[in-house]
């Protein structure tokens, strides 16, 4: 497909999520990409008009560079569906989906795939059987919630209480997780291909919001050092993550491996970040993709239904 029959494109950034900054730089990433590689795109912020425009404006296709909620959880995705105009990545239930990172382990759970054990928080819970279940060091989170908001590592105790506050800030569903020790993994994919591995590692192993968007100080290590076989494995897992959720187009899988080599599944972004620090990008470079060439695919996969 030449860049030029992809019509008028849409790159919708921004939005009204806790992550909307993000997406700014993400969308304007993208927007740049695209016009490089020829495609007639255009920036449109659904916090500033109605997506409902976008039909009467012209737009033929959409590339979503929203994240989190109404971008990344199915609701934009529905309102593409009903206007008909094709959207990159996930389509509305696999997006829902993915947003709700309880549901997402109850899939995973039950097709066999590995996810850190859990307990959903109530503000009532037992906070002592809650430490003795999951032991500590454990992770409170919100379930629909990125960039990780609201997310606390929880040392002792009495600290339960808080981090339970600070998570429900973001989300009255709250989710405790056992804390895995371990290497983090963060598996990128593009249609049915997955990219190579990046295994992140952060200033005091805290890869806080701070640290993901903003530090020169985290690392990324892209080929990520595993030996291929086993990085072929992890690729295959992710893959079958992706598929068992329903996933299509592009999305990214956080990982942590253990140092005993297993590998559990913390979450499936739909729409991952494609700022200059992003990993999706990153991972594609390596695996020989320019970003034009990345963006275009993207587009190339962009479906209604
Ligand atoms: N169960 C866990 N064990 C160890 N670290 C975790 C765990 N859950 C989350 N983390 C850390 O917090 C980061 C963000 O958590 P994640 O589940 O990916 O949510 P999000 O990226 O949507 O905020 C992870 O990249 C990891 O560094
Ligand atoms: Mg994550």
């Amino acid at each position: 497909m030449s860049p030029r029959d992809f019509g008028k494109v849409a790159v919708l950034m921004g939005g009204r999520s806790a992550e909307r900054e993000i997406s700014l730089m993400s969308g304007k990433n993208v927007l740049e990409g695209l016009r490089r590689a020829g495609v007639d795109a255009h920036p449109f912020d659904p916090a500033e008009q109605s997506l409902f425009a976008l039909k009467e404006q012209g737009f033929e296709r959409a590339f979503i560079a929203l994240h989190g909620r109404y971008g990344e959880d199915g609701t934009v995705q529905g309102a593409l569906e009903l206007m008909d105009i094709p959207y990159t990545g996930s389509g509305v239930m696999a997006s829902a989906l993915c947003m709700d990172k309880l549901r997402t382990k109850y899939v995973w759970v039950a097709c066999g795939l590995p996810t850190p054990r859990w307990m959903v928080l109530e503000p009532t819970a037992d906070w002592h059987g809650v430490a003795a279940r999951l032991g500590l060091p454990l992770i409170v989170k919100p379930a629909r919630e990125g960039s990780t908001l609201g997310l606390t590592k929880v040392t002792r105790v009495e600290e339960l209480p808080e981090a339970y506050a600070t998570a429900a800030r973001y989300d009255c569903l709250v989710l405790a997780e056992e804390f895995v020790e371990g290497q983090e993994l963060t598996a990128g994919f593009v249609g049915d291909q997955a990219l190579p591995l990046i295994r992140i590692e952060a200033p005091g192993g805290n890869y806080d919001y701070q640290n993901k968007y903003f530090s020169d100080e985290t690392r990324y290590y892209c080929p990520c050092g595993l030996p291929p076989e086993e990085e072929q494995a992890i690729q295959a897992l992710t893959m079958r993550a992706v598929q068992v959720l329903g996933c299509r187009g592009w999305g990214r899988a956080d990982l942590i491996r253990r140092a005993d080599g297993t590998v559990t599944l913390l979450e499936m972004n739909t729409a991952p970040g494609m700022t200059s620090h992003s990993l999706v990008p990153m991972a594609a470079k390596a695996a020989g993709m320019s970003f034009e060439t990345l963006v275009l695919k993207i587009l190339e996969l962009a479906r209604v239904g």
